[in-house]
């Protein structure tokens, strides 16, 4: 049975790669290069500074130094901010709140395991905070994902077993941190991104509890 669910925030409770791609899209432009929403797909799941590196790549770009690279990240997360900022509950994706709800109704503990280190500002903006008994997030964690150290951690504060875990990932690299970390795994995307996951749904309005005792 099933003691946790480990949700993944960025496209999983909230589409926020659209604002990041306009962040990082401004950036790119400022140093005299674009890149396109294919490559953005990329970067999901991916660190700020991992996603950086991989843009400059795509650029051309070499020779910064980390000081250089640490405002540019401090840049792009200047102009993120003020974007999300303004995003309202209208923005929570479908069937999001209700299934978290759910869960919490059933007794099964709730978690957010997110690589962002803006995850409280977009949860106290969707007003979802209450609803998760834990929130792991890019500032307590040292090892990103495929990692599966985000996940482990929110199954302890969740004092659950990782096998007795399920984790809700839109990121080939989240999917692989849950499996890595011995938890069951439900995809949110499509089953040619998401092939390692036990189940894949188009999101959160697609899955029932029902669905999950049989993973
Ligand atoms: C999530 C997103 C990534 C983002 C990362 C860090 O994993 O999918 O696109 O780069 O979080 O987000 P942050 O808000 O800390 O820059
Ligand atoms: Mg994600």
């Amino acid at each position: 049975n099933i003691q946790a669910c480990i949700f993944d925030l960025d496209g999983v409770i909230v589409d926020t790669a659209v604002y990041h791609y306009k962040a990082w899209k401004r950036l790119a432009n400022t140093l005299g290069f674009d890149f396109t929403e294919h490559q953005n797909e990329q970067l999901k799941g991916v660190s700020r500074m991992a996603s950086l590196e991989l843009i400059l790549g795509w650029g051309g770009i070499n020779g910064k130094t980390e000081e250089e690279k640490l405002a540019m990240a401090t840049q792009k997360n200047e102009w993120y901010t003020e974007m999300i900022n303004k995003m309202t509950p209208a923005e929570i994706l479908p069937g999001a709140r209700e299934f978290v709800e759910s869960c919490r109704a059933a007794a099964i503990k709730t978690a957010i395991g997110s690589a962002s280190k803006n995850t409280l500002t977009i949860l106290n903006k969707l007003e979802l905070t209450p609803l998760f008994d834990a929130v792991i997030d890019g500032n307590s964690v040292n090892k990103p994902k495929p990692d599966p150290e985000v996940f482990i951690k929110g199954a302890e504060a969740l004092n659950a077993r990782p096998s007795q875990c399920i984790v809700f990932e839109d990121a080939m690299a989240g999917i692989e941190a849950a499996i890595a970390g011995g938890m069951k795994t439900v995809g949110i995307g499509s089953a040619d991104t998401l092939a390692l996951a036990d189940v894949v749904v188009t999101g959160l309005d697609k899955v029932t509890l029902e669905m999950l005792t049989s993973i």
